[in-house]
């Protein structure tokens, strides 16, 4: 049975008064709470997406500490901000807020927008990053859905439908607003994220709990595990990698992703080579350093191996030792692995490297 709309508002306003009580006795101590400095708003937003909490809570007062505002941020090279964020995943974000810093100092004087328009104007910011900076930081109503959002109203409201596109969003955002009490949008929207992270959970939500169990229609008709709908999986696909150690004087030879590469654009990385099918990889390594290097090649021993996973394929990564005769290494670049929290580099090659040196 569908809700009425009168009846439909009336169960979210209600949920949202209860939701919001139950935040101000129960939120979570996280270090980017207890400011409303846009900058330091903007950076949480921007490490939290796509990454859990856990993961940014060390990293998030290291980064502030060496870029405390603005103007550091616009004055640090991409190699400075991707190195101090190594290991964190999806760079891409992070060289966009870097080319943000630098548009809002050259051409905002440094004034963080206040206005939701000019965030979303900025290099990498979207509705839901727009929505959580100028809500949290400025208290203004807007929504910001996330994947936590998303399923907490889709059980609340027993919604049916995939909720990832972005129309999908703004019409659960619609619902964030008429749920969200007058003047306390800044609480509301992490008293969601809380609510998410810690209680209307993925698998097994605890809703013994929930202040607002009384409400949810999922509940009512025993069927939260429905909600959110998820779009069916693309299928697990295995990959063998092969990587090449060429040593000389303790320094090891890489290469440098291309800035416009999607994943990990501009680190450093081994020489590697995805191998798919029946395709011998020793073959396959011989002939991309051989091209590449334009000189004769060996490939040697296996010296450490390492999985990965990249969305759906699973690496199974091979370090080789290989000796390669050229004169020069166009392209190449002798890094020392003592070296290698200064450069950004690639979660494969820090695996092998952290392997090697455990096996030797
Ligand atoms: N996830 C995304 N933004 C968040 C925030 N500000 N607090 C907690 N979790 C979040």
């Amino acid at each position: 049975m569908k809700e009425s709309p009168s009846k439909k508002a009336e169960i979210l306003a209600v949920a949202g008064g209860t939701l919001l009580s139950w935040y101000d006795a129960n939120k979570r101590d996280l270090p980017w709470r207890g400011s409303n400095d846009p900058y330091a708003i903007w950076v949480s937003e921007i490490l939290l997406q796509q990454t859990t909490v856990a993961a940014v809570l060390d990293r998030y007062p290291k980064f502030l500490e060496r870029f405390p505002n603005i103007e550091t941020l616009a004055a640090a090279s991409e190699e400075e901000v991707l190195a101090e964020l190594q290991g964190l995943g999806y760079y891409r974000r992070f060289r966009a807020m870097r080319r943000a810093a630098l548009e809002i100092v050259e051409g905002g004087g440094g004034k963080l927008p206040e206005d939701v328009a000019a965030w979303k104007a900025l290099p990498g910011i979207g509705d839901y990053t727009a929505g959580a900076i100028v809500s949290i930081a400025f208290n203004q109503a807007h929504a910001a859905v996330d994947g936590n959002v998303v399923r907490v109203l889709t059980r609340l409201l027993a919604l049916p439908g995939i909720h990832e596109s972005l129309a999908a969003k703004r019409k659960l955002g619609e619902e964030v607003l008429t749920m969200m009490p007058a003047g306390c949008a800044s609480r509301f929207n992490q008293a969601l994220f809380d609510l998410g992270a810690t209680v209307c959970v993925p698998k097994d939500p605890r809703c013994e709990t929930c202040p607002i169990r009384s409400s949810c229609l999922a509940r009512t008709k025993n069927e939260v595990h429905l909600y959110p709908e998820r779009p069916i999986k693309k299928a697990m696909v295995d990959v063998k990698v092969a990587v090449a150690l060429i040593e000389e004087n303790g320094s090891f030879l890489m290469t440098r992703r291309a800035a416009k590469e999607s994943r990990m654009p501009g680190f450093r990385e081994l020489p590697e080579i995805w191998v798919m099918d029946e395709n011998e990889p020793r073959d396959q390594l011989h002939r991309l350093l051989a091209e590449r290097f334009n000189g004769r090649v060996a490939i040697g021993d296996e010296l450490a191996e390492a999985r990965h996973t990249i969305t759906h394929h699973r690496l199974f990564c091979t370090l080789y030792s290989c000796q390669l005769a050229v004169s020069s290494q166009p392209g190449g670049e002798w890094v020392n692995p003592a070296n290698l929290d200064e450069v950004p580099t690639s979660t494969i090659t820090k695996k092998l490297l952290r392997r090697l040196a455990s096996e030797l």
